[in-house]
């Protein structure tokens, strides 16, 4: 065993052998490990997901570990090549033609690499000594996406999260502490004084918005739902009423949300429209571009959240449209002053006894994790390497092929479109003639059950203006329309099973004078 200087010089012995931090064995097994990757990556099957049941998982996964000892156990190629299988073979094949099912982007691979070289080097993020290169990239980022916003360039400010729901958790916490001073030192009561704090989001917001309601202490019985139209946006002509009567009824709503790409449908809701009416009430304007906020660097989609410029603050999700690993999320306040009002009553930056020059890059007072991981380098890296143009291409080619399967749609009588696609988001029905109408939702359901069991499409099912429809989401750019197309295939061979099997128990159960039920809807 190999004694490192320091242990010399302590005179100690440490115990870790086989050395597992071993430069040269960090390479071989970085090389099974990319060998492997490569092959999946290489596979180019159309397949969907493999859902195995958990407790069957848990006994696979038990079966690969190594037996209780007081010795390390050595590296062991074999186990270690099948918990790569396990893994991959049961994840999302985010590479997959057949993935149609989530919004988690297949990473651009160069992104992953550099992903193992954070993991390795170990940069936590929130602070500049920490994380150097991290904090400079958040704020070379920040000015770089701002260009495709438009917040005023010395005014604003972004901080990357773990995820989009701590951003939208973080902006509205913003929100809270802006428009209700004193809450943050106090608690909740002394914003009282003008009314009960609420907040107006979409009928169709992400459930993140809603829990960050209650861990504010807002409470869901002060959320607002505001109306959508049946292409899942805010009705803004009848938001000022709404809000109206919501004072009238002694509520105090400080805060309006928007989505730019709702996770159901994609939708967008009309920003500009919006910021007018949170402008006229006082009130913040948060954007959830969690999804949508991709499109910005598309000269082509960058329109559907126009009006951006005006939101208080915005949440961009890169592990999502920017095609980086996940968690990557950025939230951009159009003022940098009340981003540091997030976490404490000063709603300014304060320069500490201790602030030095580096203290201003540091995303540590804006932000509630201590310890972050650096996931900005990732995006910082394909943007240095590549540039805008791979984003815009890939986000293109995503909302036209998008649009490419709702004309394909168009064409077939036997499905029903939910809405017209505003990005890569695309709901819709299988609805054969003469089915009856009641049936349609349980009958969705089980059709996203068995082309999920069937493996080769994954596709979700999604609750739409209170029914349920099919949903898929476009994130690899290798899909064709022709997977569509074979999908829409399995689609009505999958419902044709489903319609057979009952036909037939049906048959058999009145023969014996008793009622059958889809999934307790009589057909
Ligand atoms: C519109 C929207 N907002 C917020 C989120 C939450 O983001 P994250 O999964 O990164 O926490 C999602 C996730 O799908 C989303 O679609």
């Amino acid at each position: 065993m190999r004694k490192t200087e320091n242990e010399k010089a302590e005179g100690c012995e440490v115990s870790l052998d086989p050395n597992i931090f071993d430069p040269e064995l960090f390479g071989e097994h970085a090389g099974i490990a990319v060998a492997y990757l490569k092959s999946y990556m290489n596979d180019v099957s159309v397949r969907g997901l493999n859902l195995i049941d958990p407790p069957s998982l848990i006994d696979a996964a038990k079966k690969l570990m190594t037996k209780e000892s007081d010795t390390i156990a050595p590296f062991d190629e074999k186990r270690f090549r099948m918990i790569l299988d396990l893994y991959i073979g049961t994840g999302i094949p985010v590479y997959s033609t057949g993935y149609m099912g989530r919004q988690f982007s297949g990473v651009v691979p160069l992104a992953g690499i550099f992903d193992l070289v954070s993991s390795i080097s170990n940069q936590p993020a929130s602070f500049y000594e920490a994380g150097q290169l991290p904090n400079v990239a958040e704020q070379i980022m920040s000015t770089e996406l701002n260009r495709f916003i438009g917040f005023e360039d010395k005014q604003f400010t972004m901080v990357s999260t773990s995820g989009g729901s701590l951003a939208n958790l973080t902006a509205l916490l913003a929100a809270r502490n802006d428009k209700l001073p004193g809450v943050w030192s106090n608690g909740m009561p002394a914003g009282v004084r003008d009314g009960i704090p609420a907040i107006a989001i979409s009928e169709d917001a992400h459930y993140s918005i809603t829990r960050a309601a209650g861990i504010l202490g807002i409470g869901e019985s002060r959320i607002i739902r505001l109306p959508v139209n049946r292409a899942g946006q805010i009705r803004a002509e009848k938001v000022q009423a709404i809000l109206d009567e919501a004072r009238a009824g002694g509520l105090n709503v400080f805060c309006l949300v928007a989505s730019a790409g709702t996770t159901s449908m994609g939708a967008f809701d009309p920003i500009e429209e919006l910021s007018g009416i949170a402008k006229k009430n006082d009130m913040w304007l948060h954007v959830d571009g969690a999804h949508g906020g991709g499109l910005l660097v598309s000269d082509k989609f960058r329109y559907r959240l126009k009006g951006i410029e005006n939101a208080d603050s915005l949440t961009w999700d890169a592990h999502k449209m920017l095609f980086v690993p996940a968690p990557c999320s950025l939230l951009f306040y159009k003022n940098k002053e009340k981003s540091y009002g997030a976490f404490k009553q000063e709603a300014s930056y304060v320069f500490e006894d201790h602030a030095d020059i580096y203290s201003e890059y540091e995303g540590a007072e804006k932000n509630f994790e201590c310890t972050k991981r650096p996931s900005i380098m990732n995006l910082w890296l394909l943007w240095a390497m590549h540039g805008k143009a791979l984003f815009a291409e890939k986000i293109g080619y995503l909302c036209r092929l998008c649009r490419d399967a709702y004309e394909l749609l168009n064409e077939e009588p036997d499905f029903e479109i939910i809405h017209e696609p505003e990005c890569n988001i695309l709901c819709f029905r299988y609805k054969p003639q003469n089915m009856q109408e009641y049936i349609i939702p349980d009958f969705q359901i089980q059709i996203r059950n068995r082309i999920r069991s069937n493996g080769m499409f994954f596709i979700s099912k999604v609750n739409i203006h209170g029914e349920t429809a099919l949903r898929a989401v476009f994130m690899n750019h290798e899909i064709k329309s022709a997977h569509f197309r074979l999908l829409l295939e399995q689609i009505r061979q999958a419902g044709q099973l489903i319609i057979n099997e009952h036909t037939n128990i049906i048959l058999n159960e009145q023969k014996h004078g008793s009622q059958v039920f889809l999934n307790n809807v009589c057909l």
